[in-house]
């Protein structure tokens, strides 16, 4: 099966709902597969599965899922309930879902445990008509904005099984970001430290191919206004290449291929913040600017 334990799915809020559409399909490439009750479904269009929900009103994330078995999903619903946490049982809730466990982590953003109908692997010549070839792939990975980062990094630790793979700290020792994964991706979810409760994402990232990939798309958004606002590099977190920007409807996108995998037990990065020149870029050059550090939607 493709992707299992890794990042499945999101919901995201956007400023104008249509407009915000008609970019993920017409510049991007995505499929609309569904929508209900004022939420739009879109796919990277390799497979049946949704990647990427849209709902109308604001910015940021309302909840993120990662792909486990039946059987993963109803253990992990027994040590919940030997939490605190309020826990949701959300079986055939969104279009391709079978079983789903959602839980509100600390800071208030929900993560879900989901199985889906199609588990066939991703298909080039078995994707959907409408599919652009410069579309990206899949969903890559998710970093959100927190103010309670190390309540959420323990909670996704302790019930969940998730591992830490990289962080930074600062000399005090305090997280300010925190890279995670439940399965061989280096990270499926990050953390930024914020003060702002309304902030819930730094950026949302699709899966490319190559840096090929990632330039063709980077030239099918400059023809459509889109603008870079950082890279595009390679990470020193998950060695990937990236290149972001600011998407419709008010939330950055990175765009990202050649995400390192690693072995269960490799051990956690730590780096503190005031020894990196540069946190972002493992090629140096200009660091971005104070707004990309901090700022999310
Ligand atoms: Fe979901
Ligand atoms: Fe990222």
């Amino acid at each position: 099966m493709t992707g299992v334990r890794k990042l499945e799915h999101a919901t995201m809020a956007v400023t104008d709902l249509e407009e915000s559409v008609d970019c993920y399909t017409d510049v991007f490439g995505l499929d609309e597969l569904d929508r209900r009750d004022g939420v739009v479904y879109l796919g990277c269009g390799l497979d049946e599965n949704y990647d990427l929900a849209l709902t109308e009103g604001g910015t940021g994330i309302e909840h993120f899922a990662i792909r486990l078995t039946d059987a993963e999903i109803d253990a992990y619903e027994r040590r919940l309930a030997d939490t605190e946490a309020d826990v949701r049982r959300t079986d055939g809730a969104e279009p391709g879902q079978e079983s789903g466990v959602r839980v509100s982590l600390p800071s208030g953003i929900d993560v879900e445990l989901v199985s889906v109908a199609d588990t066939r692997y991703l298909h080039p010549t078995k994707a959907t008509a409408d599919r652009l070839g410069v579309a990206p792939l899949d969903l890559d990975h998710i970093n959100l904005m927190s103010d309670a980062i190390e309540e959420d990094v323990a909670f996704l630790e302790d019930h969940l099984d998730f591992d830490v793979s990289d962080e930074i700290v600062e000399e005090d020792g305090s997280t300010v970001q925190s890279w995670m994964r439940h399965g061989r991706f280096h990270h499926d979810a990050g953390f930024t430290r914020t003060d702002d409760p309304a902030e819930t994402l730094h950026h949302i990232a699709f899966q490319f191919e190559s840096f090929d990939h990632i330039k063709l798309f980077c030239d099918r958004l400059a023809q459509h206004g889109y603008q870079l606002e950082y890279g595009p590099s390679r990470h020193n977190a998950g060695s990937n290449l990236f290149a972001y920007f600011w998407g419709p409807g008010g939330n950055r996108i990175e765009l990202s291929a050649e995400m390192a995998t690693l072995d269960p037990d490799t051990e956690t990065g730590v780096r503190v913040l005031e020894e990196e020149s540069n946190t972002v870029s493992s090629w140096g050059g200009s660091p971005p600017k104070q707004e990309f550090l901090e700022k999310g939607s």
